[in-house]
């Protein structure tokens, strides 16, 4: 059929194709959602809803009311209906101890005033998102998301869109509402990850939250794409009882089509049901998907029925959750990473697990030491185990730090697994890596020779604290040092860049893949943006070991300007004036001083360092004059009523005049300014002959 240009349309054949626009668009959602067969490619299904668009924005007293543009895929685009559950979706107690399982099963007992044992099944606990699935005569009907337990979201059409999920039962009861967990595999998580992040689309933190987005979208076509799945462990509404146990019930829903978890198990009391859980913790890392905890329920159904519910939680029911952000995996492979400063570290490779949330992959090592089971006195750490590939570890996270390898698992341990041996050469430049004396860290001695190191620099050198340069972060200075044409080795090659490209009449970056002409010159602005930088800045950019943004900041404001900064480090020999005065600054001590020290008087590290300051003019920073005042350095602690100020402007003006304030009084404090109603505060500086003072004698220290 020829399409009739829309501009062209006359009032009622506008009419009778935005009909047929309806119908056909209602059908292609059809047959891509609910019967999963798509009758057409997705460039034709966005021409339909193009042209239906263009002829609704023509006519727009045509609009019908059930318009495709209103929808999204088969969803309704305001969002998802509600649905109010007929039973409804509670949630579990939760246990971390082995004695809560033996207190569980004696409440469970003392309840029903059951002398003997119960029965209870225990399950793994899926880390994902309940779903309560409607079937109706065989059909399944709605599909709700958990909501508040009261009312959830109608997420049917994406429902329809998850293989595990049966369209049809044969032999269900009439009316059966099958609830359970929705997930996605680790595997399928990081297949989805990998293809976000090339598509330049967001990334997910873990597979649950993958599941949750992929199950709420508004267009079900999404969420086809996602491939999620779906374990049943329980119910909702039923027309008939499933079976008369809990178990039964579970392969009744098995027989039915639905996936239930194969680690499923009858247990004779608390000590079966602990067994079992050590049983699961133990393959929680092979499973290939998050759980987080094993469930226990009531065998019997109609002494879950006697047990009933709390407020929110069923009394049949446990969840014994697994430690919070610790895993056992195993350990593929140990990685030495070269750093900014040389430094060797191993990082261990590990079969994926999550930690507290977190699928990790990677872990530190810390150094040589740790992998033998010592630490940096030489005494045994972990009893003196040391760590082998192939060793089965426990990972752990703290907060959002790198997660760290805690323990080993010797009874684990393969016959063929054979002790670490650290490189003593750098696995990037082939230098020799030695440890000084007193160092627990392996260094590269290569310095700028050694690519590693090299990069890694450049790397800090436009990190956020230091030159922050727009459009050039870690991706960009790894591409650039590998570059043929445009080769960024050092800093000061950053900022010729541009220069070296407009000399070179072939092959420009604007041409390149990831360039444009806006975004190669975007990127030459914000390089040239940078040619004036402030001191502090410039210092800690240099990646000077032990001199981190504070020292940078120290330094910067002691010598005020480049030139008097560098000439001072270039004459500090151990002995001189200049030395002398490096280590007389607050906050710089004989280490970073040395190490400075040696940067400069480094060939090598000294012609890099030239060439950069030759492309630069350094912003001089101002001494901010507080280095004398009586209160710098001291650490200080309010108490009581302060009735000059509020306790807020006292802790700025003490800050501001170099001092640091802290919230209790211990034997490093130097100074307590107690008001009225100081209690235990003051009682601990007495007992630890802390100075104190009160507010007045505060105010005329600092001077009003
Ligand atoms: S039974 C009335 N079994 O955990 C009890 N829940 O923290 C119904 N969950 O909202 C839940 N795995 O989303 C049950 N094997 C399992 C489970 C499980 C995961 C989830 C469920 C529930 C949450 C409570």
């Amino acid at each position: 059929m020829v399409e009739k240009a829309v501009e062209t349309l006359t009032e009622a054949e506008a009419r009778q194709e935005l009909s047929r626009l309806a119908a056909a668009i209602a059908a292609a959602n059809t047959a891509y959602h609910t019967l999963d067969a798509p009758e057409m490619s997705d460039a034709d299904y966005d021409a339909l809803k193009r042209r239906n668009a263009a002829i609704e924005s023509r006519f727009p007293g045509l609009k019908r009311a059930d318009s495709p543009s209103d929808q999204v895929g088969g969803a309704v685009a305001e969002g998802f209906g509600k649905v109010a559950h007929r039973v409804r979706m509670l949630s579990l107690e939760n246990a971390f101890a082995a004695e809560e399982v033996a207190e569980f099963d004696d409440r469970v007992r003392r309840f029903l005033g059951f002398p003997g044992a119960v029965q209870y099944t225990a399950e793994p606990k899926i880390d994902g998102l309940s779903l309560s699935l409607r079937y109706e005569r065989g059909r399944l009907v709605q599909a709700a998301t958990r909501g508040d337990g009261e009312v959830g979201e109608n997420v049917t059409e994406n429902a329809r869109t998850i293989s595990d999920i049966p369209q049809q039962l044969a032999g269900a009861p009439d009316v059966l509402e099958v609830r359970g967990e929705v997930y996605m595999s680790h595997a399928d998580f990081a297949a989805l990850n990998t293809r976000q992040s090339a598509s330049g689309d967001k990334t997910f933190a873990n597979p649950r939250n993958a599941a949750a987005g992929s199950l709420r979208q508004l267009d079900a076509r999404i969420t086809a794409a996602r491939p999620l799945r779906f374990f049943a462990y329980s119910w909702g509404e039923l027309s008939q009882p499933l079976a008369a146990t809990q178990l039964d019930a579970i392969q009744r829903l098995t027989s039915l089509g639905f996936q239930t978890n194969p680690l499923t198990v009858l247990c004779a009391g608390p000590q079966e049901m602990l067994d079992h859980y050590r049983l699961i913790e133990a393959q929680r890392a092979t499973l290939g998907y998050d759980i987080d905890g094993v469930v226990y329920k009531v065998n019997d159904l109609a002494l879950q029925a006697r047990l009933g519910f709390r407020s929110s939680t069923p009394r049949w029911a446990l969840a014994h959750k697994f430690p919070a952000e610790l895993a056992w995996t195993e350990l593929l492979g140990i990685d030495i990473q070269v750093g900014r400063t040389g430094a060797l570290s191993p990082v261990a490779r590990l079969r994926p697990v999550t930690v507290g949330g977190v699928v990790v992959q990677n872990a530190t090592l810390h150094n040589e030491d740790y992998i033998a089971g010592r630490d940096s006195r030489g005494e045994a750490i972990r009893g003196g185990k040391d760590i082998r590939v192939g060793d089965w570890v426990q990972v752990y996270r703290a907060g959002d730090v790198i997660p760290k390898v805690a323990d080993v698992d010797l009874s684990r341990r393969k016959d063929t697994a054979h002790p670490y041996v650290f490189p003593t050469e750098c696995p990037e430049c082939g230098s020799p890596a030695h440890r000084e004396e007193g160092d627990s860290v392996r260094r590269c001695t290569g310095g700028l020779i050694c690519p590693a190191q090299a990069v890694e620099r450049l790397k800090h050198f436009v990190s956020r604290g230091a030159f922050d340069i727009e459009g050039l972060g870690a991706k960009q200075v790894e591409m650039f040092f590998k570059d043929p044409l445009l080769p960024v080795k050092t800093p000061a090659d950053i900022f010729t860049l541009a220069a070296r490209d407009a000399a070179n009449p072939l092959q420009k970056l604007k041409n390149r893949e990831g360039f444009g002409e806006v975004s190669a010159a975007k990127l030459f602005a914000a390089i040239e943006a940078r040619r004036i930088i402030p001191l502090d800045r410039l210092i800690f950019a240099l990646g000077i070991r032990h001199v981190g943004e504070v020292a940078a900041g120290l330094l910067a404001r002691h010598y005020s300007t480049w030139e008097a900064f560098e000439v001072a480090v270039t004459h500090a020999t151990p002995g001189s004036a200049e030395w002398a005065e490096l280590n007389s600054i607050n906050g710089v001590g004989e280490v970073m001083a040395q190490s400075l020290v040696d940067a400069f008087q480094n060939e090598a590290e000294r012609a890099a360092i030239d060439a950069l300051a030759a492309q630069l003019t350094v912003q001089p920073v101002q001494a901010r004059g507080v280095v004398d005042s009586p209160v710098a350095g001291l650490i200080i602690v309010f108490t009581g009523t302060l009735e000059k100020m509020t306790r807020a402007e006292a802790k700025a003006r003490a800050e501001a005049l170099g001092a640091k304030v802290a919230g209790s009084v211990s034997a490093k404090t130097d100074l307590l300014v107690a008001g009225p109603g100081a209690g235990s505060k003051a009682k601990d500086a007495e007992r630890l002959g802390v100075r104190t003072m009160d507010e007045d004698a505060w105010l005329e220290l600092i001077g009003g």
